[in-house]
């Protein structure tokens, strides 16, 4: 017999939030790029964890609106639907029925040591937090678990989640027998972290507090451009990659970097030469992102004028999620002895 030659493919699974009614550039350039990348080598898994979103207060239309909107948005960056599985969390009951059983592995405190429960719930008092934001990382850790994958690129917030989740299927292998594959996180290569235009040293972030600091991949091109050009710099006049001393200066160079696929180093080179100044900066680097979202928007809008494509998608998806949880939820269910 011949051995096969055959090299088995990994698995990628990852989530973005159906929290705001667009995605902002570091979602992409931090996230989504990568796993645009990573679909060409992988068994890719992507979805909306839209029962995450419901941990915290939800308007339901708002939500509905979001969710198709965030499909929509990964399918027009190029999450293709015929490389990867696309998926809406809800439409797969598995995730439900595994978190319920990873919460029973779970100890009470530690659960109660995830960081970004105690910060949540401390800003929102006791009262006002949901039981379900305390059932979040168990949630997320079967999100993950049911699917096997090897690769679970999550950003660095998401880091002790994926511990929790590594060290839950260990416990369950151990108690019931080899069961889940113990997934590593990873950040991917190319993956840029982009801070806020208008306080360069924090991360752009949907929470960010002003509007002008932030660029939604949805917004009309002139408005992305104008804030770009709008974002705040140094009095150096110098253009050079210095994330310490020039953090505005930096931060616009990565992304026109990532937008344009030219290296920093070069993108400098050229300037220096040139004897540039910021104005010349701003006006690329707003040039690139108007090239990324002009020809982004007119698909994202060609998506959601035909849901019955979208819903083709999503079905398809769902079916091909559910083929792959069903036996492994069915498997575990025995293990532990509940009947299904
Ligand atoms: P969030 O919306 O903060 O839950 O983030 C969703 C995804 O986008 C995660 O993988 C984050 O790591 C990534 N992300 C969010 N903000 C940024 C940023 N400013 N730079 C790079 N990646 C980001
Ligand atoms: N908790 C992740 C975040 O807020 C989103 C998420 C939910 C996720 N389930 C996941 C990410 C599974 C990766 C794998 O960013």
């Amino acid at each position: 017999m011949v051995m096969s030659d055959e090299v088995t493919v990994q698995r990628v699974l990852s989530g973005i939030q159906p929290t705001a009614d667009s995605y902002h550039l570091g979602n992409y350039l931090g996230a989504v790029k990568q796993w645009i990348d990573l679909q060409n080598g992988y068994d890719a898994f992507y979805f909306i964890p839209n029962l995450h979103a419901i941990t915290v207060d939800q308007d339901p239309v708002e939500l509905r609106d979001r969710t198709t909107a965030g499909v929509a948005q990964l399918l027009a960056l190029g999450i293709d639907p015929e490389k990867s599985t696309i998926f809406v969390q809800s439409q797969v009951p598995q995730h439900a029925e595994l978190a319920w059983v990873l919460t029973c592995l779970t100890g009470f405190g530690e659960a109660s040591r995830m960081t970004q429960f105690k910060d949540k719930s401390t800003k929102r008092g006791a009262d006002r937090t949901s039981a379900g934001l305390f059932m979040y990382p168990m949630l997320m850790a079967a999100d993950i678990l049911l699917y096997s994958p090897q690769l679970v690129p999550v950003g660095e917030d998401q880091r002790q989640h994926l511990e929790l989740t590594r060290n839950l299927a260990e416990r369950f292998n151990s108690r019931f027998g080899e069961t889940f594959v113990v997934p590593d996180g990873f950040i991917p290569e190319g993956a840029a972290k982009i801070y806020d235009l208008q306080e360069p040293t924090a991360k752009m972030s949907k929470s960010g507090t002003n509007p002008k600091g932030i660029v939604n991949l949805l917004d009309a091109p002139k408005t992305s451009a104008k804030r770009i050009k709008s974002a705040v710099t140094d009095n150096e006049g110098v253009i050079r990659f210095d994330r310490e001393n020039k953090p505005g200066v930096s931060n616009l160079l990565v992304i026109q970097s990532a937008l344009t696929g030219r290296p920093v180093d070069e993108i400098v080179a050229d300037y220096d030469a040139a004897g540039a100044q910021y104005g010349a900066l701003k006006t690329d680097t707003a040039a690139a992102l108007e090239a990324f979202t002009t020809p982004l928007k007119q698909r994202y809008d060609e998506f959601m004028a035909d849901p019955a494509e979208l819903k083709r998608i999503l079905d398809r998806g769902a079916e091909k999620a559910a083929a792959v949880a069903e036996p492994l939820v069915a498997d575990v269910y025995a293990k532990m002895g509940l009947l299904r």
